[in-house]
């Protein structure tokens, strides 16, 4: 089942619906057009009892005025660009700097900030669209963008992204919520499982070095679930440029979950898929308590974490990482799914 209605209204003046997708669970999730938002996902623990599992807000004007891209959905170039330029075809772009005047992050927030036109397409699917002007933040390209949302009865969310521009450019699309299984609290205690055998390390810009380094015998271990808490101040220089996790997994190769995650508390369990080659966990490092978000509770440190499914930061740059040119036309898409459940 799917309901419409008003959530608000953006500082420009633009109108923001919220849709809620519920199945016959009772497992909910909320949807903004204002940055094809995931704005909250309610799913039982193993008693029945329900919580919301997204760290972020209950506003529009918390978004607007705190956002760390909490749920929206991330574009033109979900994570970082060195420098803010690179090159197609010996031409070369210049994209926002929107991070410290160094680095192009997110897109430059492009697609995380505009209202987007939403349909619902059956009872459990909305589709979100939104046109890109050519040279939007810089990027080349006038890009249709496409991003469907599937609420399916085993309690599995499916994102689906697809894009055509009109010229060659680059498209790297991403979901930035901030999962905490508890409710509350901070995420250190969840066990988390990532099938990834090497990461790519990043420099003090947090931008890849080009090394993709094996995890093995480092705090970037995940292939057997542990606690994010467990390694996370330990002595490591990666660890201490993120403050934490905030790096890149090089996925293998597998039909299973690309990461778990499970809560003991609650036995809130959630798996993720993904056709895409990484996944950059970020565990709210940077968060400090000084922004407000759902229930008038401060952001604090480790919050949450995401799991933004996508490829490598700076490919662009990076002719040895997997690329995600597109040519004028041609269709660009990708699906994640989070999957919920108990154990
Ligand atoms: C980045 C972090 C950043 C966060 C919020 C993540 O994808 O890797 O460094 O703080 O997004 O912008």
């Amino acid at each position: 089942m799917i309901v419409k209605n008003f959530f608000g209204t953006t500082a420009k003046g633009e109108a923001v619906d919220i849709y809620t997708l519920r199945n016959s669970s009772e497992t909910a999730v909320d949807i903004l057009t204002y940055g094809a938002t995931v704005n909250s996902i309610y799913v039982a623990d193993k008693n029945g009892n329900f919580a919301d599992v997204l760290s972020g807000f209950d506003t529009l004007e918390g978004h607007e005025k705190f956002s760390d891209y909490q749920g929206m959905t991330v574009g033109r170039y979900a994570n970082r660009i060195a420098g803010g330029k690179f090159s197609i075809d010996g031409v070369e772009y210049n994209v926002e700097k929107n991070e410290k005047g160094i680095t192009c992050l997110h897109g430059g927030a492009e697609l995380s900030t505009a209202v987007w036109k939403a349909f619902i397409v059956d009872d459990n699917s909305i589709e979100m669209n939104y046109t890109s002007p050519d040279g939007a933040m810089g990027f080349p390209g006038k890009v249709d963008f496409k991003v469907t949302f599937t609420l399916h009865e085993d309690n599995a969310l499916k994102i689906e992204y697809s894009a055509v521009s009109d010229k060659k450019t680059v498209i790297n699309m991403t979901n930035h919520a901030y999962f905490n299984l508890a409710g509350k609290g901070d995420i250190l205690a969840h066990e988390l499982m990532i099938n990834a055998d090497a990461y790519t390390p990043i420099d003090e810009n947090s931008i890849p070095t080009g090394e993709i380094r094996s995890v093995e015998g480092t705090p970037f271990d995940f292939r057997t679930a542990k606690p994010i808490g467990r390694d996370i101040d330990a002595d490591d220089d990666q660890l201490a440029i993120g403050k934490g996790y905030d790096h890149n997994f090089c996925l293998n190769d597998s039909d299973g979950p690309i990461a778990t995650a499970y809560e003991p508390e609650s036995g809130r369990f959630l798996e993720v898929f993904t056709d895409l080659c990484g996944v950059q966990l970020y565990t709210g490092n940077f968060l400090d308590g000084t922004k407000i978000g759902k229930n008038g509770d401060p952001l604090i440190r480790n919050a949450g974490f995401c799991l933004e499914t996508q490829f490598y930061p700076n490919t662009p740059n990076m002719p040895e990482f997997p690329q995600c040119t597109v040519d004028a036309g041609e269709k660009f898409t990708s699906c994640t799914v989070f999957r919920f459940s108990v154990k």
